[in-house]
């Protein structure tokens, strides 16, 4: 989850904290927020990025501090490009287009069609944009690496750059990028190819896509079926499967687990493996997506804000266990005393 608290990109004491209290939560898997490529592929001036040398130091720090103090917990990071909803201000401070002469940016995208009517349109990239942007993925999965990260997930959902070209509601290029279904889906699976060639092929690559734009004529889940198999023939290890965000005029019907009749279809039609997401808030609900087979993993947002244990509660609901970091092993309560397992504390 974007934290929107870096300085330059680099990360700060915030993420200490932030990711300190999340290694510790007993996931089997925490990501990292979503982090751009580049510096105008940000979507705040305060995102973490992974663009330059001072990113990377800094990302390679802190997650070593972080995770010095919590047990063993594999880390993903998203790899990310804002696109038109580049040069945003932050969520509190009212989320809209910081415009240039407020200090903003010109953000890029695959044509010039403004996120809202009232916004400037974006610049539409050139093929020079594209080679850059490409090579700014392939470039930032070699750092994410290097900085211990063990698994990514490109980002292409929630309007952003990868999912504008996808959507035929962003995307109206007239080149070998735009047009038909096969057009729209080459960048993004540029991409892919060169992020897949750059990351160790034995540690997982995923990606997150908006599986419906939720407005007609927009990307839909068929097509997400059909670029599914695409991905999963180039090396994809899972796709998560989210929606909307490219268009202010979708229509969501939320509800509890509203997305996860797309894991399920995804898993069924195309034989990826899925990441479920969206409004799945109870232990039971995320144990029966999971053996009902709609999807190999569940991701949670919100939760693990409101409550950064949910795991471990969710373990003693279930009759399972956590590995707690030493300092906290006697924190259990006696109606869930079995929780931490082997867990041995001894005083005298
Ligand atoms: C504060 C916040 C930051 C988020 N940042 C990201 C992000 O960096 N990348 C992403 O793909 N989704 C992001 N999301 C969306 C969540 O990953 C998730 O898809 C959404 O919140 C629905 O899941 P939930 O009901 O478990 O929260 C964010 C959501 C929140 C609330």
């Amino acid at each position: 989850m974007c934290q929107y608290s870096a300085v330059d990109g680099c990360a700060t004491d915030w993420h200490l904290v932030h990711w300190g209290q999340l290694l510790m939560s007993g996931a089997g898997l925490f990501t990292i927020e979503a982090t751009a490529v580049t510096a105008d592929g940000r979507i705040t001036p305060a995102c973490l990025g992974i663009y330059d040398d001072a990113c990377e130091t800094a990302l390679t720090r802190t997650l070593e501090r972080a995770r010095r103090q919590s047990p063993p917990i594999a880390v993903a990071m998203q790899l990310a490009h804002a696109g038109r909803k580049g040069s945003s201000h932050v969520p509190w401070e009212g989320g809209q287009l910081i415009r240039i002469d407020e200090g903003g940016w010109t953000p890029v995208a695959p044509s010039a069609i403004a996120h809202a009517p009232h916004e400037p349109p974006p610049a539409a990239l050139d093929a020079l944009g594209l080679a850059t942007i490409r090579d700014a993925f392939a470039e930032s999965a070699r750092r994410a690496r290097r900085a211990g990260i063990d698994a990514l997930e490109l980002h292409m959902a929630h309007g952003y750059l990868l999912h504008e070209f996808l959507s035929p509601i962003s995307n109206c290029r007239t080149d070998a990028y735009g047009g038909s279904f096969d057009k729209r889906i080459a960048f993004p699976l540029e991409v892919f190819d060169a992020v897949r060639a750059a990351w160790p092929a034995a540690h997982p690559l995923g990606v997150r896509l908006s599986c419906t734009d939720w407005v007609d004529g927009g990307f839909t889940l068929d097509d997400s079926i059909e670029f599914a198999r695409r991905l999963v023939a180039r090396g994809c290890d899972w796709i998560d499967a989210s929606s909307g965000g490219v268009s202010p005029a979708q229509k969501i019907p939320l509800g509890p687990g509203y997305q996860v009749r797309f894991a399920r279809a995804i898993r069924r039609e195309s034989g990826a493996r899925t990441m479920a997401v969206g409004l799945i808030n109870t232990s039971e609900q995320a144990q029966a997506i999971v053996a009902s087979g709609d999807a190999d993993l569940v991701a949670m947002a919100r939760a693990f804000l409101w409550d950064p244990r949910w795991v471990w509660h969710a373990a003693a609901a279930l009759g399972a266990t956590v590995v707690p970091p030493p300092q906290y092993s006697r924190s259990a309560p006696r109606d869930a005393a079995g929780v931490f397992g082997a867990a041995q504390v001894g005083q005298r």
